[in-house]
């Protein structure tokens, strides 16, 4: 589809706007919310092929395929009195929002799809899982990284609260760095060493051959430090706890 609306333009909206232009030949005509002002402004200077539309009934008007991207709690603003008529496509990126309520919110029969895009999208790395397969839907997140499609929503909730476990693992990084500082290691050093370490493990996981209980295995001397680490302190009731609260945002989700 070669038009296409983003209403809220925030971080993901703006990761998918870059990844879809930023050094493509042709990229497609892009409708932005005048909401974010700043970021649409500034994209719309950036690239000559993104507009900023004067609202958002504007945006769902201009386009063919409508990317929802504001967030959760305000989605009944952003969507008030917008009709999108049945030829449209909704794509909707909101956490927890449910396709039939959509349907209802927009009063239309228009095919909705739940996508989960990460901000990876800007360099075209994001895997994006999307519920149900639309061809359009797959071929854009497609060119943003590759599409993962499930079959139903409960489905596509697993893989929202696997999203949720980002920001504790970059904490459980500066953790680490924290605590090599206690030692007298200075916050530079400490930080640049952990990066660096990290860096690796990302570079391995890109090698698909080897599961991630081999990549494990294959980095651990048996009876040594790491070995000793994963054993005493990501022990069986750590590892229980994390499923514990995995198992509530889940079913939170529902
Ligand atoms: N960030 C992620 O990694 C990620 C990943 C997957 C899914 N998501 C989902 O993507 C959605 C957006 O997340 P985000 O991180 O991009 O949020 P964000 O950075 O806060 O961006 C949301 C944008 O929506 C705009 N907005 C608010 N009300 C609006 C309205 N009535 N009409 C048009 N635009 C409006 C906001 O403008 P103002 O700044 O003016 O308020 C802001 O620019 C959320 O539903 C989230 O669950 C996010």
């Amino acid at each position: 589809m070669d038009r296409i609306g983003i209403i809220g333009v925030g971080e993901i909206g703006r990761a998918i706007v870059d990844g879809l232009c930023d050094g493509v030949d042709q990229p497609p005509k892009i409708y932005l919310s005048p909401r974010g002002a700043r970021t649409a402004a500034e994209l719309s200077q950036r690239y000559p092929n993104v507009h900023v539309c004067a609202d958002n009934r504007d945006v769902v008007h201009r386009s063919e395929l409508v990317i929802l991207a504001v967030r959760p709690q305000d989605r009944v603003e952003a969507l008030a009195g917008l009709r999108v008529s049945s030829d449209r496509v909704v794509v909707s990126v909101l956490t927890g929002v449910a396709i039939s309520e959509l349907r209802r919110t927009l009063d239309t029969d228009a095919i909705v799809v739940r996508a989960i895009p990460l901000p990876s999208a800007r360099e075209r790395r994001s895997v994006t899982v999307t519920c149900p397969s639309h061809p359009a839907v797959d071929d854009l997140f497609g060119s943003l990284g590759g599409t993962l499609t499930v079959a139903d929503e409960a489905t596509l909730n697993v893989f929202q609260v696997l999203t949720a476990t980002l920001t504790a693992h970059y904490r459980y990084l500066a953790t680490l760095t924290d605590w090599a500082a206690r030692q007298g290691i200075p916050a530079e050093g400490a930080d640049r060493y952990i990066r660096g370490l990290f860096q690796g493990v990302g570079r391995a996981l890109g090698d698909d051959t080897r599961s991630l209980q081999q990549l494990a295995s294959d980095h651990e001397t048996p009876g040594g430090l790491n070995e000793r680490l994963r054993t005493t302190w990501f022990d069986p009731a750590n590892a229980e706890a994390l499923a514990k609260v995995l198992d509530s945002l889940l079913s939170d989700l529902k």
